[in-house]
């Protein structure tokens, strides 16, 4: 078996998630590791084993690698990616892939003509349960879900629109993006939303929102986000109302189906963070990238979304996404 040699952009928490996951996987060699903060590319590299870089420019320069896993705050996407492109390079891109919907789609489209392996952080769709779903809507007739992602306010960069995008963009991405998975391509979006909430005033991100989406298919959708719910209800997940009854997505962890025939559930077992990371090697490794679930173009889509949202906030208007 080749050996995988990695690099990465960006070594904080999440980062750090994947380090542990991928150093535990035959044939890869985690070798470099960049951060714009030393110490933490300093911490990673003692890790592991390799060398530490505060520029990827110099990274990319100096050493042999064949993929770069690329875990940054939202607003400083875009260069890295395009200089790990232009070096030939796979990449992983930690979601949501872009703050800006026009330099996303020019860097798919240097993708598309570099032909390189992409993939991104949706990890939704490697999840067993969400293999289940989609074999239980395959035949059914949905009308209309409800999503929710209902929790608390972390701290940092995650609080401040112009590096986070918000909650909808940072958070409430990942079922945004397996609403997609679900249901396919939406054509419409509108949002409302409501701050002043909570006491404190270090941030400027809406505090619950509300964003309605019109797909292609005729299915419509709720998204509603809250991170002002200090105590009580936190709820993330999907309810799906069919036809012949209703499907309830709990995140990342069960399924249940609901028909007059029953009730039946499903726990989430598999290793899905896992399988995302070793989906990518093993493409990096045999150059076909056809199992990926989630390739940087299709995390385009799903970033545009709340893109959209965010500017239906902005204008009091529904986004066509059709135009
Ligand atoms: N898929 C998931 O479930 C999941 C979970 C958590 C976070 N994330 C995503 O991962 C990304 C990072 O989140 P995090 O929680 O690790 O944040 P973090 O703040 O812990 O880490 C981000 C790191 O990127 C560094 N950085 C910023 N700009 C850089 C640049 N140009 N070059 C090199 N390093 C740079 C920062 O110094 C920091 O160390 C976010 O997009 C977040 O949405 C995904």
């Amino acid at each position: 078996m080749s050996t995988v040699k990695l690099g990465f952009i960006g070594t904080g928490g999440n980062a750090g998630r994947h380090m542990r996951d991928l150093s535990g996987l035959e044939g890869t060699e985690l070798i470099a590791f960049c951060d714009v903060v030393e110490e933490k590319a300093e911490k990673a590299a003692d890790n592991y084993n390799g060398r530490a870089y505060t520029d990827f420019n110099q990274m990319l320069t100096k050493e042999d690698l064949d993929a770069v896993y690329i875990s940054i705050p939202p607003f400083a996407h875009g260069a890295p990616e395009r200089a790990v492109i232009k070096a030939g390079l796979a990449m992983f891109v930690e979601k949501p892939v872009h703050m800006d919907t026009q330099d996303a789609r020019e860097i798919a489209q240097m993708v598309d003509e570099a032909g390189i392996i992409t993939a991104t952080g949706y990890q939704e769709r490697y999840l067993d349960i969400v293999d289940k779903a989609k074999e239980l809507l395959a035949d059914r007739r949905v009308g209309f879900f409800m999503g929710y992602w209902m929790g608390g306010m972390p701290g940092r960069w995650w609080r401040e629109k112009a590096k986070s995008g918000g909650q909808v963009h940072e958070q409430t991405t990942h079922e945004i993006d397996l609403a997609r998975y679900l249901f396919g391509e939406v054509t419409r979006v509108y949002a409302v939303d409501r701050t002043g909430l909570l006491p404190d005033t270090d941030y400027d991100i809406e505090e619950a929102s509300a964003v309605s989406m019109q797909f292609e298919s005729g299915v419509f959708g709720i998204m509603f986000s809250a991170c002002f719910i200090q105590a009580g209800m936190r709820r993330s997940g999907l309810d799906i109302f069919c036809q012949d009854g209703s499907i309830e997505y709990r995140l990342r962890k069960s399924l249940t189906l609901s028909t007059a025939e029953g009730e039946y559930l499903w726990e989430a077992k598999n290793p899905y963070t896992l399988e995302m990371d070793r989906t990518f090697i093993e493409a990096v490794r045999s150059g076909d990238g056809s199992q990926i679930r989630s390739p940087y173009a299709d995390a385009v889509k799903s970033a545009e979304l709340s893109i959209a949202a965010n500017q239906s906030l902005l204008t009091g208007q529904a986004i066509d996404l059709t135009e």
